[in-house]
């Protein structure tokens, strides 16, 4: 099965530094076209395409614009995530670097929809080599942002995952501390300065043009009955081809990794980051969708060589290091959690160990404020699965 380049169908066929090399290619055909429609119409055209956020967490895009677009308010706003903190994951800077213009694109018309007349492209500070190609698709693109009466700045972020979070990232573009906020409220009611706010991913608003210069029917007829569409992922780790591709949502991941990347000798897959869900090589025919793994789309591959427990403890090393310590039992999970698995690590580990890190995985996931503590355990709880007797070689 090939590649279907539907996100990425400028990438390196259009000059990401030139307005004309996009319009010769379909460039803001798809504005134009929203424009004569009415926000709500869009909307519902958004909807019937069955598009989910392509951020993690899979919230179908027209619902979240509808819910934006009807709270009654003087001021909206749209933010674009850019902030791509999760580990190995590297599709959106692909994008971004290489057809900014269809970001502007997608932005400007979910500013139409929901009737914002501002919109932030939040920027993970990592990636602030990545200015220069947006402000300049910002500014070549003024004449269409006219039209639909739309500003767009670029906020940079600093440093933190949490911040990738849309409540967190909220209260940084506050000017305060990126901590998650209690909710509900929730964003399309009440987001940034109080104001209805629509938070979409990178990709999630690159499919857009596409959306509204095809059609939703097109669109949905690629895909699964609950993943419409394609997703691109970023594949790095012991693979032959290292990059970023585009598939249709269901595609088995042996595609991806021993067809795309052309890995050999796989011991297992991490996709959707250090979050992400552990796949084992008997496993690498699942279909990639909403409904079994997917994530950000961040893929990591690892080999007969690796050390189980080593992946897990330095992804626990990177949860502990980036909870942000609102909530009890993230703060303190993460730092149990890496004290007991760095045990199995060296070898000193205790019989009761094992237990100790289900009952806490089990907490965390319950009761953690957001998807950091919720998601921290996956790698721990999938291998503990999949992989028990190398825990249970390391106890004493
Ligand atoms: C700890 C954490 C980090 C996150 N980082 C990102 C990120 O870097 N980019 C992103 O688009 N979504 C990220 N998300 C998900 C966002 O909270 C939110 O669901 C997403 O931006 C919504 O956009 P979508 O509907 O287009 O997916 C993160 C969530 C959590 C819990």
């Amino acid at each position: 099965m090939p590649e279907k380049r539907v996100v990425l169908k400028n990438c390196g066929i259009v000059n990401p530094i030139s307005l004309e090399s996009y319009i010769e290619n379909d460039g803001f055909k798809a504005l134009e076209n929203a424009i004569k429609m009415t926000p709500t119409d869009v909307i519902e055209e958004i909807k019937r395409s069955g598009l989910r956020g392509r951020g993690g967490a899979g919230f179908p895009t027209g619902i979240k614009w509808e819910m934006t677009n009807k709270s009654v308010s003087d001021e909206k706003y749209v933010i674009c995530n850019a902030d791509e903190g999760e580990v190995g994951t590297f599709k959106d800077r692909y994008m971004i670097e290489n057809d900014p213009f269809s970001l502007i694109e997608g932005v400007t018309i979910a500013c139409y929809a929901v009737g914002a007349k501002k919109a932030y492209i939040y920027l993970r500070a990592e990636y602030n080599f990545l200015i220069g190609v947006l402000q300049n698709a910002i500014d070549q693109s003024s004449e269409y942002l006219k039209k639909a009466d739309v500003e767009i700045e670029i906020f940079e972020g600093a440093g933190a995952y949490i911040c990738g979070e849309e409540s967190a990232l909220i209260e940084s573009i506050e000017g305060k501390r990126g901590e998650v906020r209690y909710r509900p409220p929730f964003p399309p009611t009440e987001g940034l300065w109080k104001k209805p706010t629509v938070i979409d991913n990178v990709e999630t608003l690159m499919n857009i043009p596409r959306i509204m210069t095809e059609s939703a029917d097109w669109f949905s007829n690629m895909g699964t009955d609950r993943s419409k569409g394609t997703k691109v992922f970023s594949i790095c780790g012991d693979v032959e081809k290292v990059g970023v591709y585009e598939l249709v949502m269901g595609s088995p991941l042996r595609e991806l990794v021993e067809g795309l990347a052309q890995a050999k000798d796989v011991k297992m897959v991490q996709i959707g980051g250090a979050s992400g869900r552990i796949v084992p090589y008997e496993n690498i025919d699942t279909p990639l969708s909403f409904e079994t793994v997917l994530g950000a789309g961040g893929v990591m591959v690892f080999n007969s060589t690796r050390d189980v427990i080593e992946i897990v403890r330095m992804n626990a090393e990177f949860f502990e290091e980036e909870s942000c310590g609102k909530c009890f039992p993230c703060r303190e999970g993460t730092k149990r959690m890496l004290e007991i698995i760095t045990r199995f690590a060296e070898h000193r580990a205790k019989p009761r160990d094992i237990k100790a890190l289900e009952d806490l995985s089990e907490t965390m996931m319950l009761s953690s404020l957001c998807g950091l503590g919720q998601a921290a355990p996956n790698s721990l709880m999938d291998t503990l699965k999949y992989y028990l007797s190398e825990y249970e070689m390391r106890i004493r």
